[in-house]
């Protein structure tokens, strides 16, 4: 089905177990996310995964949030190593969540692209 961001904003209720638009917590601020180079929030601290991700030059869309929140691991590693950095695919990020449900992946990330 479509993308909804109105279902989407319920869904993020469940991220804020860790995250706030505006500020880091438990993990980094997602206002700007979409568009943003992964690992880039000011101040947060990330893992060495998700750092060189960014750094091999992941850029978050929608689309590949909603890859990304399936698995967040296997997501980080397949990327590193699609790019030649087999390396640096080692080790687990601190995001320990997971969404499987397809529908809600695709809201919440239609509501991540209205944090500005
Ligand atoms: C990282 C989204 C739930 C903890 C991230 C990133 C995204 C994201 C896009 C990468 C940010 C970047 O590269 O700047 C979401 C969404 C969630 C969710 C949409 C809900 C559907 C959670 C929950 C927790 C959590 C519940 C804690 C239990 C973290 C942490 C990181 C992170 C610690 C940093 C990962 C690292 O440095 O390896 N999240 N998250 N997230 N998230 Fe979440």
């Amino acid at each position: 089905a479509a993308q909804d961001a109105a279902k989407g904003e319920a869904v993020f209720k469940q991220c804020m177990t860790c995250h706030r638009a505006d500020k880091n917590m438990v993990g980094p601020a997602l206002a700007g996310v979409v568009g943003r180079k992964a690992g880039t929030a000011a101040g947060f601290s990330y893992s060495p995964l998700n750092h060189h991700s960014g750094e091999a030059g992941l850029v978050w869309t929608q689309d590949n949030i909603i890859t990304y929140l399936a698995d967040p691991n296997a997501f980080l590693k397949k990327f590193l190593t699609d790019k030649g950095h087999a390396d640096q695919a080692v080790g687990a990020t601190k995001m320990t969540f997971k969404l499987a449900n397809e529908q809600q992946r695709k809201d919440v990330a239609a509501y991540l692209a209205t944090l500005k």
